[in-house]
């Protein structure tokens, strides 16, 4: 019989300040939560205040590992050493292998109604990878799948796959799942995910209840009200429903690594001397090779 994923950890995100001055919640690289291999950062951007988030992340380089920016609404303008410039927006996604290493900026804009919001995930790079050509995949929200059940249920297939649908972002070395889930009161969703991946779900609004939702297993369900990080256990699959309240959250897993990890700033090696290499070459101005 296929077991079902019981929630091992439920993180409340602590507010930080990054870049030049932007306003965040994070959840992952924190005191609490040091990473969940392969998974080395997870924060979440938002803010009808444009004074939270206006300073932006100006030039910074990064090596070894790859940062997905998903944006839920506004927008965010960027530029890197590679020559790239654009703006992702709304529904959006920017899957950016640094591999050897990029020098970006990564600035949010007052979106003319509304809030800006959005999440920043960092995915650790195998040894044998992080010295890879960099590499960009942007993929516009009118990409990106959605699958849609009869009670409600809105599936957004941004890396992965659910129900046999396949996400836009591929070729990704960690194997992973990035699922932006919305569930109505009265919803549920089943996902099954390859035993040994890590696994978590990040709710940002409502309230949902995760485990076992069959009528006799009442002790393995956990309720969680938003905003929280809830990591899985190993299993077949991840189980999720909703009750009197709707809820939006994500869904992530991959596989980890299980590789050494010295990691300074927006630097991530596996060893301390590869930093030390990584800082060098910032210095002598051989950084993007
Ligand atoms: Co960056």
């Amino acid at each position: 019989m296929a077991t079902v994923r019981e929630v091992t950890d439920i993180i409340e995100p602590i507010y930080v300040m990054e870049g030049a001055g932007v306003l965040l919640r994070r959840s992952i690289a924190t005191q609490r939560l040091d990473y969940l291999d392969p998974f080395l950062l997870f924060d979440h951007f938002g803010s009808r205040n444009p004074q939270d988030y206006l300073a932006g992340f100006p030039m910074h380089p990064h090596r070894g590992i790859e940062t997905v920016t998903y944006m839920l609404d506004g927008f965010v303008e960027h530029k890197d050493s590679m020559g790239n410039a654009g703006t992702i927006g709304r529904g959006d996604c920017q899957w950016m292998t640094s591999g050897s290493g990029i020098i970006h900026e990564e600035m949010p804009k007052e979106p003319e109604e509304g809030m800006m919001e959005g999440f920043q995930l960092w995915v650790n790079l195998p040894a044998k990878l992080k010295m890879t050509e960099p590499r960009y995949q942007e993929i516009k929200s009118s990409k990106i799948p959605e699958v849609r059940h009869d009670d409600g249920l809105v599936v957004r297939v941004v890396a992965g796959e659910f129900e046999g649908v396949k996400g836009a972002i591929t070729e990704i070395y960690a194997d992973p799942e990035y699922l932006d889930v919305s569930l109505p009161a009265g919803a549920s969703l089943e996902q099954p995910i390859t035993r040994g991946h890590t696994a978590f779900a990040y709710l940002f609004e409502g309230e949902a209840i995760f485990g076992d939702s069959q009528p006799n297993s009442l002790e393995k369900r956990t309720t969680v009200q938003a905003t929280r990080l809830v990591v899985f256990g190993d299993g077949d699959l991840v189980r999720v429903k909703t009750d009197q309240n709707p809820a939006r959250l994500l869904l992530m897993s991959g596989k980890p690594l299980n590789e050494p990890i010295a990691r300074y700033g927006p630097f991530v090696m596996n060893t301390n001397e590869e930093i030390q290499q990584a800082l060098e070459d910032i210095q002598n101005d051989t950084f993007v090779k």
